[in-house]
Protein backbone atom coordinates (compact mmCIF):
# COMPACT_ATOMS: atom_id res chain seq x y z
CA UNK A 1 0.00 0.00 0.00
CA UNK A 2 1.36 3.39 -0.90
CA UNK A 3 1.72 5.92 2.07
CA UNK A 4 -1.42 7.04 3.26
CA UNK A 5 -2.63 10.55 2.99
CA UNK A 6 -1.78 11.23 6.42
CA UNK A 7 1.90 10.62 5.41
CA UNK A 8 1.47 14.19 3.70
CA UNK A 9 1.76 15.40 7.43
CA UNK A 10 3.17 13.39 9.32
CA UNK A 11 5.59 11.92 7.16
CA UNK A 12 7.30 15.23 5.96
CA UNK A 13 10.89 16.29 6.87
CA UNK A 14 12.12 19.38 7.35
CA UNK A 15 10.41 22.39 8.98
CA UNK A 16 7.06 21.09 8.04
CA UNK A 17 7.15 17.46 9.71
CA UNK A 18 8.68 19.42 12.87
CA UNK A 19 5.46 21.60 12.56
CA UNK A 20 2.73 18.63 12.08
CA UNK A 21 4.39 16.19 14.65
CA UNK A 22 5.70 18.49 17.37
CA UNK A 23 2.40 20.00 18.41
CA UNK A 24 0.67 16.83 18.76
CA UNK A 25 3.46 15.20 20.66
CA UNK A 26 2.45 17.50 23.50
CA UNK A 27 -0.20 15.25 24.17
CA UNK A 28 2.04 12.46 24.71
CA UNK A 29 2.39 10.83 21.86
CA UNK A 30 5.49 9.12 21.89
CA UNK A 31 7.59 8.79 17.99
CA UNK A 32 6.27 5.46 16.56
CA UNK A 33 2.88 7.05 16.30
CA UNK A 34 4.20 8.83 13.04
CA UNK A 35 5.45 5.90 11.56
CA UNK A 36 3.23 5.86 8.56
CA UNK A 37 0.19 4.27 10.58
CA UNK A 38 -3.53 4.62 9.67
CA UNK A 39 -4.33 7.92 11.12
CA UNK A 40 -8.09 7.46 12.26
CA UNK A 41 -10.42 10.35 13.42
CA UNK A 42 -12.68 10.03 15.63
CA UNK A 43 -15.55 12.35 14.53
CA UNK A 44 -17.80 12.91 18.25
CA UNK A 45 -21.09 14.79 17.97
CA UNK A 46 -20.58 14.57 21.80
CA UNK A 47 -22.64 17.34 23.69
CA UNK A 48 -24.54 18.10 26.73
CA UNK A 49 -26.70 20.28 24.52
CA UNK A 50 -27.33 17.25 22.37
CA UNK A 51 -28.78 14.83 25.66
CA UNK A 52 -28.67 11.74 23.33
CA UNK A 53 -25.16 12.20 22.22
CA UNK A 54 -24.07 12.50 26.00
CA UNK A 55 -22.32 9.53 26.38
CA UNK A 56 -20.30 9.43 23.65
CA UNK A 57 -16.82 10.54 25.07
CA UNK A 58 -16.65 7.10 26.78
CA UNK A 59 -17.75 5.55 23.14
CA UNK A 60 -14.86 7.42 21.81
CA UNK A 61 -12.26 5.67 24.39
CA UNK A 62 -14.40 1.97 23.36
CA UNK A 63 -13.28 3.13 19.65
CA UNK A 64 -9.66 4.52 20.44
CA UNK A 65 -9.12 1.16 22.13
CA UNK A 66 -10.13 -0.66 19.33
CA UNK A 67 -8.20 1.13 16.53
CA UNK A 68 -4.82 0.83 18.86
CA UNK A 69 -5.09 -2.37 18.99
CA UNK A 70 -5.67 -2.55 15.20
CA UNK A 71 -2.10 -0.58 15.20
CA UNK A 72 -3.85 2.53 14.19
CA UNK A 73 -3.73 6.46 15.61
CA UNK A 74 -6.98 7.60 16.78
CA UNK A 75 -7.40 10.75 16.97
CA UNK A 76 -10.83 12.47 18.53
CA UNK A 77 -11.62 15.59 17.21
CA UNK A 78 -15.09 17.62 18.08
CA UNK A 79 -17.93 19.21 15.19
CA UNK A 80 -21.13 20.98 15.68
CA UNK A 81 -23.58 18.90 17.65
CA UNK A 82 -27.30 19.32 16.57
CA UNK A 83 -29.64 18.58 19.37
CA UNK A 84 -33.45 17.80 18.43
CA UNK A 85 -34.93 19.06 21.59
CA UNK A 86 -33.17 22.33 22.23
CA UNK A 87 -32.07 23.73 19.21
CA UNK A 88 -34.51 26.63 18.18
CA UNK A 89 -35.66 27.49 15.53
CA UNK A 90 -34.70 23.84 14.46
CA UNK A 91 -32.04 21.30 14.74
CA UNK A 92 -32.60 21.21 10.64
CA UNK A 93 -31.85 24.42 9.79
CA UNK A 94 -28.08 23.81 10.69
CA UNK A 95 -27.76 20.15 9.41
CA UNK A 96 -25.89 21.78 6.56
CA UNK A 97 -23.66 24.13 8.57
CA UNK A 98 -22.55 20.62 10.68
CA UNK A 99 -22.12 18.77 7.18
CA UNK A 100 -19.73 21.64 6.07
CA UNK A 101 -17.84 21.50 9.48
CA UNK A 102 -17.87 17.60 9.24
CA UNK A 103 -16.48 17.48 5.35
CA UNK A 104 -13.93 20.43 6.12
CA UNK A 105 -12.44 18.85 9.90
CA UNK A 106 -11.50 15.51 7.90
CA UNK A 107 -10.38 16.75 4.79
CA UNK A 108 -7.87 19.50 6.35
CA UNK A 109 -6.48 17.25 9.01
CA UNK A 110 -4.17 13.74 8.89
CA UNK A 111 -6.94 11.88 8.59
CA UNK A 112 -7.16 8.63 6.67
CA UNK A 113 -10.34 6.84 7.77
CA UNK A 114 -12.85 7.92 10.11
CA UNK A 115 -15.46 7.09 12.34
CA UNK A 116 -18.79 8.65 12.98
CA UNK A 117 -20.26 8.57 16.27
CA UNK A 118 -23.81 9.89 15.84
CA UNK A 119 -26.98 9.63 17.46
CA UNK A 120 -29.34 12.40 17.78
CA UNK A 121 -31.78 12.52 14.49
CA UNK A 122 -29.57 15.16 12.92
CA UNK A 123 -25.94 14.37 13.89
CA UNK A 124 -26.44 11.29 11.43
CA UNK A 125 -27.24 12.73 8.15
CA UNK A 126 -24.80 15.68 8.73
CA UNK A 127 -21.57 13.58 9.65
CA UNK A 128 -22.36 11.22 6.54
CA UNK A 129 -22.98 14.33 4.32
CA UNK A 130 -19.64 15.71 5.19
CA UNK A 131 -18.04 12.10 5.03
CA UNK A 132 -19.68 11.22 1.23
CA UNK A 133 -18.28 14.57 0.26
CA UNK A 134 -14.70 13.44 1.39
CA UNK A 135 -14.49 10.24 0.73
CA UNK A 136 -11.96 8.42 2.67
CA UNK A 137 -13.07 4.77 4.55
CA UNK A 138 -16.13 5.39 7.09
CA UNK A 139 -17.52 3.46 9.65
CA UNK A 140 -20.72 4.97 11.76
CA UNK A 141 -20.98 3.80 15.62
CA UNK A 142 -24.49 4.53 16.07
CA UNK A 143 -24.73 5.39 19.84
CA UNK A 144 -27.90 3.96 20.31
CA UNK A 145 -31.25 4.22 22.10
CA UNK A 146 -32.22 4.99 25.34
CA UNK A 147 -34.05 2.50 27.40
CA UNK A 148 -37.76 2.19 27.20
CA UNK A 149 -39.47 4.67 28.91
CA UNK A 150 -41.33 3.44 32.02
CA UNK A 151 -44.09 5.32 33.27
CA UNK A 152 -47.10 3.56 35.73
CA UNK A 153 -46.49 0.23 34.88
CA UNK A 154 -46.68 1.14 30.91
CA UNK A 155 -44.07 2.10 28.79
CA UNK A 156 -43.87 5.27 27.26
CA UNK A 157 -41.99 6.03 24.28
CA UNK A 158 -39.91 9.10 23.48
CA UNK A 159 -41.36 11.82 21.99
CA UNK A 160 -44.99 10.06 21.15
CA UNK A 161 -45.66 10.07 24.75
CA UNK A 162 -44.84 14.06 24.88
CA UNK A 163 -47.87 14.15 22.00
CA UNK A 164 -49.92 11.88 23.81
CA UNK A 165 -50.15 13.01 27.57
CA UNK A 166 -50.13 16.88 25.83
CA UNK A 167 -53.88 15.80 24.88
CA UNK A 168 -54.07 13.63 27.96
CA UNK A 169 -53.43 17.22 29.85
CA UNK A 170 -55.36 19.42 27.77
CA UNK A 171 -58.31 17.03 28.33
CA UNK A 172 -57.50 17.04 31.74
CA UNK A 173 -57.51 13.49 31.84
CA UNK A 174 -54.19 13.87 33.96
CA UNK A 175 -52.85 16.59 36.27
CA UNK A 176 -49.57 18.68 35.33
CA UNK A 177 -48.20 16.72 38.60
CA UNK A 178 -48.35 13.31 36.70
CA UNK A 179 -47.47 15.07 33.50
CA UNK A 180 -44.11 16.30 35.40
CA UNK A 181 -43.25 12.55 36.75
CA UNK A 182 -43.74 11.32 32.71
CA UNK A 183 -40.93 13.67 32.05
CA UNK A 184 -38.23 12.28 34.18
CA UNK A 185 -39.63 8.41 33.21
CA UNK A 186 -39.68 8.86 29.52
CA UNK A 187 -36.04 9.93 29.37
CA UNK A 188 -34.21 7.60 31.45
CA UNK A 189 -30.76 6.21 30.53
CA UNK A 190 -28.23 7.29 27.93
CA UNK A 191 -29.44 7.23 24.51
CA UNK A 192 -31.35 8.50 21.64
CA UNK A 193 -35.35 8.65 21.60
CA UNK A 194 -36.21 4.86 21.73
CA UNK A 195 -39.34 4.85 19.66
CA UNK A 196 -38.87 4.26 15.98
CA UNK A 197 -38.44 8.31 15.73
CA UNK A 198 -35.90 9.70 13.22
CA UNK A 199 -32.79 8.93 15.43
CA UNK A 200 -33.64 4.93 15.38
CA UNK A 201 -34.33 5.63 11.75
CA UNK A 202 -31.13 7.16 10.90
CA UNK A 203 -29.62 4.69 12.85
CA UNK A 204 -31.40 1.46 10.79
CA UNK A 205 -30.70 3.53 7.25
CA UNK A 206 -27.00 3.54 8.45
CA UNK A 207 -26.68 -0.72 9.11
CA UNK A 208 -29.07 -0.73 5.92
CA UNK A 209 -27.05 1.43 4.22
CA UNK A 210 -24.23 -1.15 4.85
CA UNK A 211 -22.20 1.70 6.93
CA UNK A 212 -21.97 -0.26 10.71
CA UNK A 213 -21.26 -3.15 12.25
CA UNK A 214 -24.13 -5.60 11.80
CA UNK A 215 -26.76 -5.51 14.23
CA UNK A 216 -25.38 -2.05 15.50
CA UNK A 217 -28.40 -0.03 15.33
CA UNK A 218 -30.75 -1.66 17.86
CA UNK A 219 -28.04 -1.85 20.81
CA UNK A 220 -29.09 0.16 23.63
CA UNK A 221 -26.28 2.82 24.48
CA UNK A 222 -26.32 1.33 27.82
CA UNK A 223 -25.81 -2.18 27.06
CA UNK A 224 -21.66 -2.91 27.40
CA UNK A 225 -22.17 -4.48 23.88
CA UNK A 226 -22.59 -0.79 22.65
CA UNK A 227 -19.11 -0.22 23.66
CA UNK A 228 -18.21 -3.58 22.14
CA UNK A 229 -19.31 -2.75 18.85
CA UNK A 230 -17.56 0.82 19.15
CA UNK A 231 -14.20 -1.12 19.73
CA UNK A 232 -14.70 -3.78 17.18
CA UNK A 233 -15.75 -0.98 14.69
CA UNK A 234 -12.24 0.99 15.74
CA UNK A 235 -10.65 -1.94 14.66
CA UNK A 236 -12.63 -2.23 11.47
CA UNK A 237 -11.70 1.13 10.52
CA UNK A 238 -7.97 0.38 10.56
CA UNK A 239 -7.95 -3.10 8.18
CA UNK A 240 -10.65 -0.41 5.74
CA UNK A 241 -7.61 2.05 5.07
CA UNK A 242 -5.52 -0.45 4.40
CA UNK A 243 -8.14 -2.37 2.04
CA UNK A 244 -8.99 1.08 0.84
CA UNK A 245 -12.71 0.54 1.25
CA UNK A 246 -14.26 4.39 0.84
CA UNK A 247 -17.70 5.53 1.28
CA UNK A 248 -18.07 5.29 -2.05
CA UNK A 249 -17.80 1.78 -3.00
CA UNK A 250 -20.51 1.05 0.33
CA UNK A 251 -22.58 3.77 -0.86
CA UNK A 252 -23.68 2.49 -4.33
CA UNK A 253 -27.28 3.14 -6.13
CA UNK A 254 -28.06 -0.76 -4.35
CA UNK A 255 -27.27 0.40 -1.07
CA UNK A 256 -29.87 3.41 -1.61
CA UNK A 257 -32.43 0.93 -2.68
CA UNK A 258 -31.78 -1.39 0.86
CA UNK A 259 -32.35 1.24 2.74
CA UNK A 260 -35.67 2.48 1.10
CA UNK A 261 -36.73 -1.02 1.47
CA UNK A 262 -35.71 -1.35 4.85
CA UNK A 263 -37.23 2.08 5.98
CA UNK A 264 -40.75 1.11 4.81
CA UNK A 265 -40.49 -2.51 6.66
CA UNK A 266 -39.62 -0.65 10.03
CA UNK A 267 -41.92 2.04 9.81
CA UNK A 268 -39.28 4.48 9.58
CA UNK A 269 -39.69 8.16 9.96
CA UNK A 270 -40.68 10.80 6.64
CA UNK A 271 -37.15 12.47 7.71
CA UNK A 272 -35.60 9.52 5.96
CA UNK A 273 -36.90 10.70 2.81
CA UNK A 274 -35.42 14.34 3.21
CA UNK A 275 -31.57 13.06 4.78
CA UNK A 276 -30.77 9.96 2.38
CA UNK A 277 -31.99 12.09 -0.72
CA UNK A 278 -29.09 14.86 0.94
CA UNK A 279 -26.84 12.05 1.65
CA UNK A 280 -26.73 9.98 -1.97
CA UNK A 281 -26.51 14.25 -4.07
CA UNK A 282 -23.38 13.90 -1.67
CA UNK A 283 -21.95 10.69 -2.92
CA UNK A 284 -23.41 11.27 -6.55
CA UNK A 285 -25.64 8.83 -6.53
CA UNK A 286 -29.30 9.34 -8.48
CA UNK A 287 -32.33 9.10 -6.58
CA UNK A 288 -34.84 11.16 -6.71
CA UNK A 289 -38.48 11.31 -4.50
CA UNK A 290 -40.58 8.58 -7.25
CA UNK A 291 -37.91 5.96 -5.82
CA UNK A 292 -39.27 6.22 -2.36
CA UNK A 293 -42.68 5.25 -3.65
CA UNK A 294 -41.60 2.84 -6.19
CA UNK A 295 -39.30 1.27 -4.12
CA UNK A 296 -40.65 1.21 -0.97
CA UNK A 297 -44.14 1.95 -0.28
CA UNK A 298 -45.14 -1.68 -1.44
CA UNK A 299 -42.86 -3.31 1.23
CA UNK A 300 -44.87 -4.58 4.15
CA UNK A 301 -44.44 -3.17 7.96
CA UNK A 302 -42.86 -5.58 9.96
CA UNK A 303 -42.22 -3.71 13.17
CA UNK A 304 -44.06 -3.24 15.99
CA UNK A 305 -42.38 0.19 17.69
CA UNK A 306 -44.52 3.35 17.95
CA UNK A 307 -45.14 5.88 17.43
CA UNK A 308 -47.07 3.56 14.49
CA UNK A 309 -46.86 0.54 17.08
CA UNK A 310 -46.40 -0.69 20.38
CA UNK A 311 -43.11 -1.52 21.32
CA UNK A 312 -39.98 0.27 21.71
CA UNK A 313 -36.38 -0.03 20.79
CA UNK A 314 -34.80 -1.59 23.28
CA UNK A 315 -37.59 -4.84 22.77
CA UNK A 316 -36.74 -4.47 18.91
CA UNK A 317 -32.68 -5.35 20.63
CA UNK A 318 -34.21 -8.28 22.24
CA UNK A 319 -36.29 -9.91 19.33
CA UNK A 320 -32.74 -10.00 17.03
CA UNK A 321 -32.32 -5.82 15.60
CA UNK A 322 -32.34 -5.09 12.50
CA UNK A 323 -30.50 -7.96 10.88
CA UNK A 324 -33.77 -10.18 11.52
CA UNK A 325 -35.97 -7.62 9.03
CA UNK A 326 -33.01 -7.70 6.72
CA UNK A 327 -33.14 -11.23 6.45
CA UNK A 328 -36.78 -11.26 6.20
CA UNK A 329 -36.24 -9.02 2.94
CA UNK A 330 -33.43 -10.79 1.69
CA UNK A 331 -35.40 -11.39 -1.65
CA UNK A 332 -36.41 -7.96 -1.58
CA UNK A 333 -32.72 -6.47 -1.00
CA UNK A 334 -29.01 -6.80 -2.72
CA UNK A 335 -27.53 -9.13 -0.39
CA UNK A 336 -24.08 -8.80 -2.08
CA UNK A 337 -23.49 -5.08 -2.19
CA UNK A 338 -20.18 -4.43 -0.26
CA UNK A 339 -20.59 -3.17 3.23
CA UNK A 340 -17.89 -1.78 5.77
CA UNK A 341 -17.22 -5.48 6.54
CA UNK A 342 -16.17 -5.79 3.35
CA UNK A 343 -19.01 -8.59 2.69
CA UNK A 344 -22.69 -8.02 2.07
CA UNK A 345 -25.24 -8.28 4.23
CA UNK A 346 -25.89 -12.17 2.95
CA UNK A 347 -22.76 -12.90 4.92
CA UNK A 348 -23.09 -10.11 7.34
CA UNK A 349 -26.08 -11.30 9.38
CA UNK A 350 -25.70 -15.41 8.54
CA UNK A 351 -25.72 -16.19 12.26
CA UNK A 352 -27.73 -13.48 13.16
CA UNK A 353 -30.99 -14.08 11.61
CA UNK A 354 -32.80 -15.81 14.41
CA UNK A 355 -36.13 -13.58 15.61
CA UNK A 356 -36.76 -14.17 19.06
CA UNK A 357 -40.31 -12.16 19.55
CA UNK A 358 -42.61 -12.08 16.84
CA UNK A 359 -44.81 -9.70 18.22
CA UNK A 360 -42.06 -7.24 17.94
CA UNK A 361 -40.95 -8.76 14.47
CA UNK A 362 -44.15 -9.91 12.23
CA UNK A 363 -43.14 -12.44 9.72
CA UNK A 364 -42.89 -11.69 6.63
CA UNK A 365 -46.23 -13.49 5.30
CA UNK A 366 -48.30 -11.87 8.41
CA UNK A 367 -46.92 -8.19 8.36
CA UNK A 368 -48.83 -5.42 10.60
CA UNK A 369 -49.70 -3.66 7.60
CA UNK A 370 -49.19 -4.47 3.79
CA UNK A 371 -47.93 -2.11 2.61
CA UNK A 372 -45.88 0.46 4.46
CA UNK A 373 -43.31 2.86 2.72
CA UNK A 374 -43.97 6.45 2.63
CA UNK A 375 -46.12 7.66 -0.26
CA UNK A 376 -45.19 10.59 -2.24
CA UNK A 377 -48.34 12.47 -3.52
CA UNK A 378 -48.27 14.64 -6.16
CA UNK A 379 -51.16 17.09 -7.93
CA UNK A 380 -51.58 21.27 -8.13
CA UNK A 381 -50.98 21.49 -4.50
CA UNK A 382 -47.39 20.12 -4.34
CA UNK A 383 -46.44 20.25 -7.94
CA UNK A 384 -42.93 18.83 -6.96
CA UNK A 385 -44.48 16.39 -4.18
CA UNK A 386 -44.91 15.80 -0.91
CA UNK A 387 -45.01 12.80 1.55
CA UNK A 388 -47.22 10.77 3.57
CA UNK A 389 -46.38 8.53 5.98
CA UNK A 390 -49.46 5.79 5.77
CA UNK A 391 -48.09 3.62 8.44
CA UNK A 392 -48.56 6.45 10.71
CA UNK A 393 -52.45 7.46 9.82
CA UNK A 394 -56.02 6.75 9.82
CA UNK A 395 -56.89 4.31 7.24
CA UNK A 396 -60.34 6.27 6.96
CA UNK A 397 -58.59 9.59 5.72
CA UNK A 398 -56.85 8.31 3.16
CA UNK A 399 -59.19 9.33 1.12
CA UNK A 400 -60.91 12.31 1.99
CA UNK A 401 -61.85 16.27 0.48
CA UNK A 402 -62.46 18.36 3.22
CA UNK A 403 -62.74 22.34 3.90
CA UNK A 404 -59.05 24.34 4.11
CA UNK A 405 -58.57 26.02 7.40
CA UNK A 406 -55.26 27.91 6.78
CA UNK A 407 -53.21 29.34 9.28
CA UNK A 408 -50.51 31.43 7.63
CA UNK A 409 -47.64 31.10 10.01
CA UNK A 410 -46.86 29.08 13.22
CA UNK A 411 -47.89 31.71 15.36
CA UNK A 412 -51.02 32.66 13.45
CA UNK A 413 -52.04 28.86 14.21
CA UNK A 414 -51.05 28.68 18.00
CA UNK A 415 -52.72 31.96 18.44
CA UNK A 416 -55.89 30.40 17.19
CA UNK A 417 -56.16 26.75 17.14
CA UNK A 418 -57.94 26.30 20.48
CA UNK A 419 -60.04 29.24 19.98
CA UNK A 420 -63.63 28.65 20.94
CA UNK A 421 -64.94 30.46 17.81
CA UNK A 422 -62.52 29.05 15.52
CA UNK A 423 -64.78 27.60 12.30
CA UNK A 424 -63.27 23.92 11.99
CA UNK A 425 -64.96 20.96 12.60
CA UNK A 426 -63.02 17.07 11.93
CA UNK A 427 -63.83 17.20 8.44
CA UNK A 428 -61.91 20.00 7.63
CA UNK A 429 -58.20 20.08 6.53
CA UNK A 430 -55.87 21.71 8.27
CA UNK A 431 -53.34 23.80 6.26
CA UNK A 432 -49.93 25.40 7.76
CA UNK A 433 -47.99 27.78 5.55
CA UNK A 434 -44.54 29.05 5.86
CA UNK A 435 -42.74 26.51 7.52
CA UNK A 436 -40.75 25.17 4.32
CA UNK A 437 -36.94 25.32 4.44
CA UNK A 438 -37.12 28.93 3.29
CA UNK A 439 -40.64 29.81 4.88
CA UNK A 440 -39.43 29.18 8.72
CA UNK A 441 -36.72 29.06 8.24
CA UNK A 442 -34.94 25.37 8.39
CA UNK A 443 -38.29 23.06 7.93
CA UNK A 444 -39.13 22.17 11.80
CA UNK A 445 -41.28 19.67 13.12
CA UNK A 446 -44.50 21.34 13.36
CA UNK A 447 -46.47 19.38 10.63
CA UNK A 448 -48.30 17.49 12.79
CA UNK A 449 -50.23 20.25 14.26
CA UNK A 450 -52.20 19.13 18.06
CA UNK A 451 -55.72 19.44 16.67
CA UNK A 452 -57.91 22.15 17.96
CA UNK A 453 -59.05 21.60 21.52
CA UNK A 454 -62.45 21.57 20.90
CA UNK A 455 -62.27 18.71 18.70
CA UNK A 456 -60.12 16.59 21.18
CA UNK A 457 -62.92 17.06 23.54
CA UNK A 458 -65.33 15.95 21.00
CA UNK A 459 -62.68 12.29 21.11
CA UNK A 460 -61.44 13.17 18.00
CA UNK A 461 -57.54 11.93 17.55
CA UNK A 462 -57.11 12.70 13.61
CA UNK A 463 -57.62 14.60 11.16
CA UNK A 464 -56.06 15.44 7.52
CA UNK A 465 -53.29 17.82 8.15
CA UNK A 466 -51.46 20.15 5.00
CA UNK A 467 -47.64 21.73 5.51
CA UNK A 468 -44.37 22.80 3.78
CA UNK A 469 -42.82 21.84 7.16
CA UNK A 470 -41.66 18.16 8.61
CA UNK A 471 -43.01 16.18 11.61
CA UNK A 472 -41.19 14.65 14.23
CA UNK A 473 -40.39 10.69 13.58
CA UNK A 474 -42.03 9.91 16.77
CA UNK A 475 -45.07 11.64 15.94
CA UNK A 476 -48.44 10.04 14.58
CA UNK A 477 -51.68 11.44 12.29
CA UNK A 478 -52.63 11.64 8.82
CA UNK A 479 -50.24 14.49 7.98
CA UNK A 480 -49.31 15.54 4.54
CA UNK A 481 -45.43 16.87 5.04
CA UNK A 482 -42.94 18.36 2.78
CA UNK A 483 -45.23 20.16 0.31
CA UNK A 484 -43.05 21.15 -3.05
CA UNK A 485 -42.24 24.44 -3.84
CA UNK A 486 -43.12 25.58 -0.42
CA UNK A 487 -45.01 28.61 0.50
CA UNK A 488 -42.22 30.97 1.22
CA UNK A 489 -40.98 30.73 -2.57
CA UNK A 490 -44.61 30.93 -4.04
CA UNK A 491 -45.43 27.24 -4.22
CA UNK A 492 -49.52 26.60 -4.65
CA UNK A 493 -49.46 26.01 -0.75
CA UNK A 494 -49.29 30.22 -0.69
CA UNK A 495 -52.72 30.30 -2.10
CA UNK A 496 -54.82 28.44 -0.13
CA UNK A 497 -57.86 30.37 1.23
CA UNK A 498 -59.80 29.62 3.84
CA UNK A 499 -62.94 27.39 2.57
CA UNK A 500 -61.16 26.31 -0.11
CA UNK A 501 -61.75 22.25 -0.79
CA UNK A 502 -58.64 20.27 -0.47
CA UNK A 503 -58.74 16.05 -1.85
CA UNK A 504 -56.12 14.10 -0.68
CA UNK A 505 -56.28 10.55 -2.24
CA UNK A 506 -53.38 8.11 -1.28
CA UNK A 507 -54.19 5.19 -3.04
CA UNK A 508 -54.29 7.95 -5.90
CA UNK A 509 -51.36 9.78 -4.82
CA UNK A 510 -53.00 13.14 -5.36
CA UNK A 511 -53.17 16.14 -3.38
CA UNK A 512 -55.17 18.50 -4.65
CA UNK A 513 -56.58 22.26 -4.27
CA UNK A 514 -60.46 22.23 -5.62
CA UNK A 515 -59.64 25.70 -7.31
CA UNK A 516 -59.16 26.63 -10.96
CA UNK A 517 -56.20 27.50 -12.38
CA UNK A 518 -57.82 30.98 -13.87
CA UNK A 519 -58.34 31.84 -10.05
CA UNK A 520 -55.05 30.46 -8.84
CA UNK A 521 -53.47 32.69 -11.06
CA UNK A 522 -55.33 35.59 -10.13
CA UNK A 523 -54.22 34.64 -6.23
CA UNK A 524 -50.47 34.16 -7.74
CA UNK A 525 -50.67 37.44 -8.99
CA UNK A 526 -51.19 39.26 -5.71
CA UNK A 527 -48.55 37.16 -3.51
CA UNK A 528 -46.09 38.78 -1.87
CA UNK A 529 -43.12 36.85 -0.96
CA UNK A 530 -42.72 37.07 3.19
CA UNK A 531 -39.09 39.04 3.32
CA UNK A 532 -35.79 36.78 4.59
CA UNK A 533 -35.67 36.48 7.87
CA UNK A 534 -32.18 38.02 8.04
CA UNK A 535 -29.40 39.44 5.59
CA UNK A 536 -26.17 38.07 7.82
CA UNK A 537 -24.78 35.29 9.23
CA UNK A 538 -25.49 31.35 8.00
CA UNK A 539 -29.29 31.96 8.17
CA UNK A 540 -28.93 34.19 5.38
CA UNK A 541 -26.97 32.37 3.73
CA UNK A 542 -29.37 29.34 3.92
CA UNK A 543 -32.68 30.67 2.82
CA UNK A 544 -30.23 31.98 -0.08
CA UNK A 545 -29.22 28.47 -1.10
CA UNK A 546 -31.22 25.61 0.11
CA UNK A 547 -32.90 23.45 -2.15
CA UNK A 548 -36.72 21.97 -1.81
CA UNK A 549 -37.42 19.40 0.27
CA UNK A 550 -37.86 16.62 -2.45
CA UNK A 551 -34.47 17.63 -3.33
CA UNK A 552 -33.04 16.97 -0.04
CA UNK A 553 -32.69 20.48 1.64
CA UNK A 554 -29.41 20.43 1.06
CA UNK A 555 -27.40 24.01 0.17
CA UNK A 556 -27.01 23.75 -3.62
CA UNK A 557 -23.51 24.36 -3.83
CA UNK A 558 -22.79 21.54 -1.45
CA UNK A 559 -24.16 18.66 -3.47
CA UNK A 560 -21.58 16.95 -4.98
CA UNK A 561 -18.04 16.26 -3.28
CA UNK A 562 -14.59 17.67 -3.67
CA UNK A 563 -12.63 14.51 -2.66
CA UNK A 564 -9.70 14.39 0.20
CA UNK A 565 -7.11 15.99 -1.32
CA UNK A 566 -5.26 19.27 -0.08
CA UNK A 567 -2.77 20.96 -2.08
CA UNK A 568 -1.12 23.27 -0.28
CA UNK A 569 0.72 23.18 3.40
CA UNK A 570 -0.15 25.82 6.14
CA UNK A 571 3.33 27.56 6.60
FE1 LIG B 1 -32.34 13.26 20.24
FE2 LIG B 1 -34.88 12.28 19.76
S1 LIG B 1 -34.25 14.11 20.70
S2 LIG B 1 -32.98 11.48 19.27
MG1 LIG C 1 -36.93 14.98 15.49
Amino acid sequence: MAPYRSSEWFGKTGKMGFLYRSWMKNQGTPDHMFDGRPVIGICNTWSELTPCNGHFRDLAESVKRGVLEAGGFPVEFPIMSLGETLLKPTAMLFRNLASMDTEESIRGNPIDGVVLLTGCDKTTPSTMMGAASVDLPTIVVPGGPMLNGKYKGTDIGSGTAVWKLTDDLKTNKISYNEYLAAEGCMSRSAGHCMTMGTASTMACMVESLGMCLPGSAATPAVDSRKKIMAHMSGRRIVEMVKEDLKISKVLTRAAFENAIKVNAAIGGSSNFVIHLTAIAGRIGVELNLDDFDKLGSKIPLLLNLMPSGKYLMEDFYYAGGLPVIIDQLRKELNMENITVTGKGHGENIAELNTCYNTEVIAPLNEPLIPEAGIAVLKGNLAVNGAVIKPSAASPELMVHTGRAVVFETIEDYHARVDDPELDIDETCVMVLQNVGPVGYPGMPEVGNMILPQKLLEKGITDMVRISDGRMSGTAYGTVVLHVSPEAAIGGALALVKNGDMITLDVPARKIHLEVSDEELALRRAQWVQPAYHTDRGYVSMYQRHVQQADKGADLDFLVGGSGSSVQRDSH
